[in-house]
């Protein structure tokens, strides 16, 4: 019972982070819609902001900790999809990290990047979700 609890969590945890890797670019796109300095690209600014704090973050931890918890209990640590999956996820991780830097970076007034890249950036995390379901459901190697 115990593994299925963990993969119950795990599933749960990884659908909230991945919402939140697919929502924040798209804010990003909006934000910059508006003028810098602006009453609306304050509110941007705290959504973002929020978005990181209660959702992407906390989310992104608990995935790697029901994850971890499920490689201990399956002894997966040898499993060759698993090393595939964690360098995806490792990937997914830092586009997190390169998305907390971007929002700081938007806060202090800086743009440096067009809609139109931040929308081709949004297919990153959707590429790298595709690939790592197929990894860890089909285990084809
Ligand atoms: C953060 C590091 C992660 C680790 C260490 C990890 C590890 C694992 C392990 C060991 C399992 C159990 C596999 C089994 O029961 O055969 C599992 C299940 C699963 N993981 Fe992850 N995972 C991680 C992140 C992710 C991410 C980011 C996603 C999706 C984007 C994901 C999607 C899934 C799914 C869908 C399952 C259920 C597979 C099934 O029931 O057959 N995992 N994960």
């Amino acid at each position: 019972m115990t593994y299925l609890w963990l993969k119950a969590g795990h599933i749960i945890f990884v659908i909230f982070w991945m919402a939140g890797l697919f929502m924040l670019p798209r804010l990003f796109v909006y934000h910059q819609e508006t003028a810098p300095g602006s009453p609306e690209n304050a509110l941007w600014v705290e959504r973002e902001r929020k978005l990181l704090r209660i959702i992407l973050t906390p989310a992104l931890i608990a995935t790697w900790g029901f994850g971890l918890a499920l490689v201990v209990t399956i002894d997966a640590w040898d499993e060759g999809w698993l090393h595939a999956k964690l360098l995806l996820v490792l990937v997914l991780s830092g586009y997190h990290g390169w998305c907390a830097g971007y929002a700081r970076k938007l806060a202090a007034g800086k743009r440096s990047l067009s809609g139109r890249t931040l929308r081709l950036v949004n297919e990153v995390p959707g590429l790298g979700v595709a690939l790592i379901v197929v990894l860890v459901v089909v285990k084809p190697f």
